[in-house]
């Protein structure tokens, strides 16, 4: 669904290129966040990064470096009414789980923001059939978070982009990719359920935060929801593979037997925060998407898999 023109009072753009527009950002402290911020810095546009807490460490650098740019605001948006009184914005750039934005939104949109970007999951597809109730879960409230945000963005004639990333990685920071390293790290072996013949398409936050910040002002994304899938499509224990070398190591990969892995996860649970029996079921399972349109749409040419730890 596109918003017409019309809505955009017959101009297709939102003006947010404007070097002066403010932006609302949730998820500053995300890891997208931490690059966007930085992206930030180098574009003269303003934006109010609204958080449950102070900016700490690495954050509190990047916002003083900003210094005019960036200022941060104190807020629950599970609880709008701790929310600040917000100058006037034009656009909400939502990186925190998107199931958090509906009932914050009408509030931010009472800035006059015409223009709402928001980060989503390809979970959102991957989990809706999982045998874990908590994945099932997850996709469920990101289903209904995509749609609520929709159905709120439509009915106030604000231009809307979701963007669906596969799984996000940052070198030190993800739980995924840089969990992988830190077991390489430990144990200098890695054990894998079967081949771990499942293609993933890993993708760098940077390459997620210039997204948002490219689809600020980009008329033909309004309205439209993307996969954000990684330059480089590759199997499951070639991405481990690629994790070991990144390391400075030869891989060291142990095939397990599925049922004999699933034993093993779970003595090993309580020690592997996060960890579900359907982890090892999933490194056989294809989790790849079309990246076609968004390369099409806004030029999206994420870098290939080769984390530098
Ligand atoms: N991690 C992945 O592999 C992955 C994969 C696909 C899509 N995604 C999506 O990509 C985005 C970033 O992912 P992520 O894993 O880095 O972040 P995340 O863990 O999903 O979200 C963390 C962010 O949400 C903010 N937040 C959480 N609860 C809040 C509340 N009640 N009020 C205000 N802010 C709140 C946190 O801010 P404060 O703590 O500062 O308040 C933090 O910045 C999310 O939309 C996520 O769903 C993630």
């Amino acid at each position: 669904m596109s918003i017409p023109g019309s809505v955009l009072n017959g101009d297709r753009s939102t003006g947010v290129s404007d070097r002066r527009a403010r932006i609302l950002l949730l998820g500053a402290t995300s890891l997208i966040g931490r690059f966007f911020t930085e992206r930030l810095a180098g574009t003269g546009l303003h934006a109010v990064a609204i958080s449950r807490a102070p900016p700490s460490g690495h954050q509190r650098d990047v916002a003083q470096k900003a210094a005019d740019g960036l200022h941060w605001a104190l807020g629950d948006l599970t609880a709008p009414e701790t929310l600040p009184e917000l100058a006037p914005a034009d656009a909400v750039v939502s990186l925190s789980p998107i199931w958090l934005l509906p009932s914050a939104l009408p509030k931010l949109l009472e800035t006059g923001a015409r223009r709402v970007i928001a980060f989503s999951s390809t979970s959102r597809v991957t989990k809706i059939q999982s045998p874990v109730a908590a994945e099932r879960a997850v996709a469920e409230r990101l289903a209904d978070g995509e749609a609520q945000t929709l159905s709120l963005c439509a009915r106030a004639g604000v231009a809307c982009t979701l963007l669906r990333p596969t799984l996000i990685y940052a070198e030190g920071q993800d739980h995924n990719v840089s969990r992988l390293a830190e077991l390489i790290r430990r144990f200098g072996v890695l054990p894998l359920s079967g081949e771990g013949e499942g293609l993933r398409q890993p993708v760098h936050a940077d390459d997620l935060a210039w997204a948002a910040l490219a689809l600020l002002d980009a008329p033909g994304t309004f309205g439209k929801t993307y996969a954000l899938p990684g330059g480089e499509t590759l199997s499951y224990r070639a991405m481990v593979e690629r994790v070991f070398e990144s390391l400075g190591r030869t891989p060291r990969i142990l095939t397990v037997p599925p049922p004999l892995w699933r034993l093993g996860l779970a003595l090993a649970s309580p020690v592997l925060k996060g960890a579900t029996s359907a982890m090892g079921q999933r490194m056989a399972q294809d989790l790849t998407f079309d990246a076609g349109p968004a390369a099409d749409d806004f030029g999206w040419s994420p870098r290939p898999f080769r984390p530098r730890f």
